[in-house]
């Protein structure tokens, strides 16, 4: 078994550290697609054209089962890839279910990017799982600039939490979506711009469980399996960022001319 994970950037680390926690035995292959990164901003299209290219590459390396770590390339891509290849594709969606049955205002926060916002894949989520709870959507495109540039606290990025989340609040919101795998880098920040009584809702770990739902018993080991980074961005940041994004995980990187 290798597990291949992709996402337009280093966001989909905050997953990839779930499953890694939660099967420590089994290899990864990580692809952060940075030199395209924002996907939140790109058509359908665009993400569907990266998220083939590589998972060609991760298949073509090994990986048995692909995890999209990205709810923008889920909305866009998890279908038509399903279509097109045989092993299994683990992706990720808002968790509007989880945050719908947790609300006790009946207002619920989406954080989320453009390109999730207004997919059909979202609306279809909003239909069926939160009838009767008044969702509100915010994209937060300077969260991912933030993460990428590995600021994960500071004044700069409590500001930009602030300006995205109180207008959620002003109207009334009790749960938070993190609907966007870069967020949870942010989450110390954001977890102290909120009053009591507010709750954050992240999926990382439902995406884990349910890779490992995919994995056989016998093939997990005691030992610590290798970790392989990737970028199509720049190496050199990649690795300046990393210690503060995975602190104590040993991991190997390398640069994809994807
Ligand atoms: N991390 C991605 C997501 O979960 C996308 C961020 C971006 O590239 O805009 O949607």
């Amino acid at each position: 078994m290798k597990i291949g994970i992709l996402d337009s950037g280093v966001g989909g680390l905050s997953v990839m550290r779930e499953i890694h926690q939660l099967l420590p035995g089994i290899p990864i292959h990580y692809v952060g697609d940075s030199s395209w990164c924002p996907y939140g901003n790109k058509s359908a299209e665009v993400i569907n054209r990266r998220v083939f290219q590589i998972t060609d590459h991760l298949i073509e390396r090994g990986a048995t089962l692909i995890v999209i770590a990205c709810n923008s390339a889920t909305i866009h891509s998890v279908g038509p890839l399903r279509d097109a290849y045989l092993l299994p594709i683990v992706g990720m969606e808002p968790g509007i279910k989880p945050a719908a049955q947790k609300t006790k205002s009946g207002v619920v926060g989406v954080l989320a990017t453009e390109a999730s916002i207004q997919g059909e894949k979202f609306h279809q989520l909003v239909d069926d799982h939160a009838k009767g709870v008044k969702v509100i959507t915010r994209p937060c495109p300077s969260f991912v600039s933030l993460v990428e540039a590995g600021t994960l606290d500071g004044p700069e990025a409590e500001g930009a939490v602030r300006e995205a989340v109180d207008p959620l609040l002003d109207a009334g919101a009790d749960v938070l979506v993190l609907g966007c795998t870069h967020y949870p880098f942010l989450g110390g920040v954001i977890q102290s711009s909120l009053p009591s009584g507010v709750s954050i809702v992240d999926t990382g770990i439902a995406v884990a469980k349910r890779v490992q739902s995919f994995i056989p018993q016998d093939s997990s080991s005691d030992s610590e399996a290798t970790i392989d980074i990737e970028t199509t961005g720049s190496l050199d940041q990649l690795r300046r960022i990393l210690p503060s994004l995975l602190p104590d995980l040993a991991v190997n990187t390398a640069s994809c001319s994807l």
